[in-house]
């Protein structure tokens, strides 16, 4: 895509490296008092104009091995600015080179940038002048052997994989979606707003939200507190009842004996005490252990929120708040969903890029969907190639040429009804689905990687589907059977967004909540957008880790999301 700031960073890259190479001055880092590996190695020369240059580097060895009988080490060097390693070399006057050379070590270390012997595979190598720090690993207990690891081995060690080439690979990746995605739609006008995370609204009214309650660990502490302090018993109270009676009486008599306001006002502060120590005593004694009920239900009137609170499905609903004024805008969250899925596609904890346009319908939507997963996948062509070359090399062969191809060629769009159909001719033509195909259900991910992957061959957008397995916000169309809703399906991964136009009809949308079996009470605030106001308006959901399987080829969603959470699983 000719886009000229989609490249932005690549040019400021550009820029200084051609600076730098025109003046062979090594550039400052910044924050930091050592060089970044990158600076050195991703430039056009791979480092060698830089040969000369006094420099201190940074990094944890990749692998480290002693030679000419230990006289000195070759440190591959990594800090994770890029893929590519600088190789060190320490001579055995500079530094005891043992503990040096095990893998994970962080070395710290000031020396020259020398061009290595004619015939090495480096275009430039530091020779160490002064170790500076060394942050040492005793081989025997580091967790990451030396061996090649599979990515599910690396899930049982979520805090250190990050140290292996393909998890910093995935985070640069990641960062660099990230990055485009604020880069697309600021480019577009679109403002970035923050949705709660906290919510009270089942957007997808799937009822797959997880609780946020303080009712549990205050049941638990309230528990601990009365065997340690066992609540007054009958006896307990009685005995404060009565010294109230006492203390009254006194009170009773001294003023009917006429007593001095002194000794009176004593014996009514007095009863006082009393009174207030019975009033907590008998509080005290209504403290049941368990969680606070009423009328045979769970009290949530006295958890944190007063009210059921739960994690967010989607940003959805409250941005649609924003985008009814503000016209267009975006929100990129966390998203939760207590779903028992066990897929390689599915994650309890995945985050959602949601762009919300108002004065628009499915068409935008769907303009806007294709526009910007274009955008992405050119801005890793232009600004990620190096861990994309990496990608390719060990996980798919097709992932370079699957980003052009999606950034270049026109998406296809297919109504559901027409997908239907391509579906029911391809299992007369003897194709095989576990899932039975016909005009109403739900596309399972075998049928939707069918239609992008074997039928079309890239990316399509599907649309109107059927309201029976749509959500309620979804816009019904003049058929009454489909709704206006859009799902772009992409190969390798199946469902990569989904999205609609919504019902602005504030009958309509009451109606079909009603319909869903969902109570209209927690959707009155959202009624209120359709009540005020009412406009067209559309969006749409990226599942971000979703993207992220799509472009690096990585096989299942807990390898491209820094801490996975999954059923059973949420280490750290
Ligand atoms: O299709 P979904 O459920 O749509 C929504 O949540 C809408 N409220 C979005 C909107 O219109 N603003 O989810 C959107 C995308 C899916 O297409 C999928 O890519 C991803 O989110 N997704 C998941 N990704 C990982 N793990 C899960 N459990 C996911 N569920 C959905
Ligand atoms: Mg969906």
């Amino acid at each position: 895509m000719a886009d000229d700031s989609a490249s932005l960073p690549a040019q400021l890259a550009a820029t200084t490296l051609k600076d730098a190479v025109s003046s062979s001055e090594v550039p400052k880092a910044e924050f930091s008092d050592r060089v970044p590996i990158r600076s050195i190695v991703s430039r056009p020369d791979g480092g060698a104009g830089f040969a000369g240059n006094r420099v201190r580097i940074g990094g944890w060895v990749k692998t480290g091995r002693k030679a000419d009988k230990d006289a000195f080490a070759f440190l591959e060097l990594n800090d994770g600015s890029c893929p590519a390693n600088l190789q060190v070399i320490v001579d055995a006057s500079v530094a005891d080179l043992s503990p040096l050379v095990p893998t994970g070590t962080c070395v710290v270390v000031d020396g020259v940038l020398k061009l290595p012997p004619a015939g090495t595979k480096q275009k430039v190598e530091l020779r160490g002048e002064k170790v500076v720090h060394v942050g040492p690993v005793d081989p025997a207990k580091y967790p990451l052997p030396k061996t090649k690891l599979t990515l599910e081995f690396l899930r049982d060690v979520v805090h250190l994989r990050p140290r292996t080439n393909t998890i910093s690979a995935v985070a640069r990746i990641r960062n660099a979606l990230a990055y485009a995605t604020h880069t697309f739609f600021y480019k577009h006008g679109f403002l970035y707003v923050h949705t709660p995370i906290v919510t009270t609204s089942d957007c997808e009214g799937a009822g797959e939200m997880f609780q946020v309650t303080t009712l549990i660990s205050e049941a638990d502490k309230l528990e601990k507190e009365l065997i340690k302090n066992p609540p007054p018993s009958a006896a307990d109270i009685e005995a404060a009842q009565l010294i109230v009676k006492e203390k009254g009486d006194i009170v009773a008599q001294l003023k009917s004996a006429k007593a001095g306001k002194g000794e009176i006002n004593a014996s009514v502060a007095e009863l006082k005490k009393a009174k207030e120590h019975l009033a907590k005593v008998e509080e005290r004694s209504k403290l049941k252990p368990g969680i606070p009920q009423k009328d045979g239900k769970i009290d949530y009137t006295q958890d944190f929120f007063a009210r059921q609170a739960f994690l967010t499905v989607s940003g959805q609903l409250q941005v649609e708040s924003y985008a009814c004024c503000l016209s267009s805008v975006y929100t990129f969250g966390p998203t939760f969903r207590a779903e028992n899925s066990h897929t390689s596609r599915h994650l309890a904890e995945f985050w959602m890029v949601e762009p919300e346009i108002a004065f628009a319908e499915l068409k935008d939507d769907m303009n806007c969907a294709e526009a910007y997963v274009k955008f992405m996948c050119q801005w890793l062509l232009d600004n990620c190639i190096d861990d994309m070359e990496f990608m390719a090399d060990k996980f798919d062969k097709t992932c370079i040429n699957r980003l052009r191809m999606v950034a270049s060629t026109p998406f296809e769009r297919v109504s559901y009804t027409g997908a239907v159909a391509l579906l029911e001719e391809a299992v007369k033509g003897g194709k095989k689905f576990e899932n039975k195909v016909e005009w109403g259900i739900d596309l399972a991910s075998e049928h939707e990687r069918y239609l992008t992957e074997v039928k079309f061959q890239k990316p399509v957008i599907v649309y109107n589907y059927p309201k029976d397995i749509k959500a309620f916000y979804m816009r019904l169309n003049d058929d009454s059977k489909t709704v206006a809703a859009m799902d772009v399906l992409v190969p390798k991964v199946g469902e990569l967004i989904g999205g609609s136009q919504r019902e602005e009809r504030l009958e309509v949308i009451q109606q079909r909540i009603l319909d869903m079996g969902l109570p209209l009470e927690p959707y009155e605030w959202y009624l209120d957008l359709r009540r005020f106001g009412t406009v067209k308006h559309c969006g749409f959901g990226l599942g971000f880790e979703r993207m992220l399987l799509f472009a690096t080829g990585i096989e299942n969603i807990r390898d491209v999301i820094p801490f996975p959470r999954y059923p059973g699983r949420a280490d750290l």
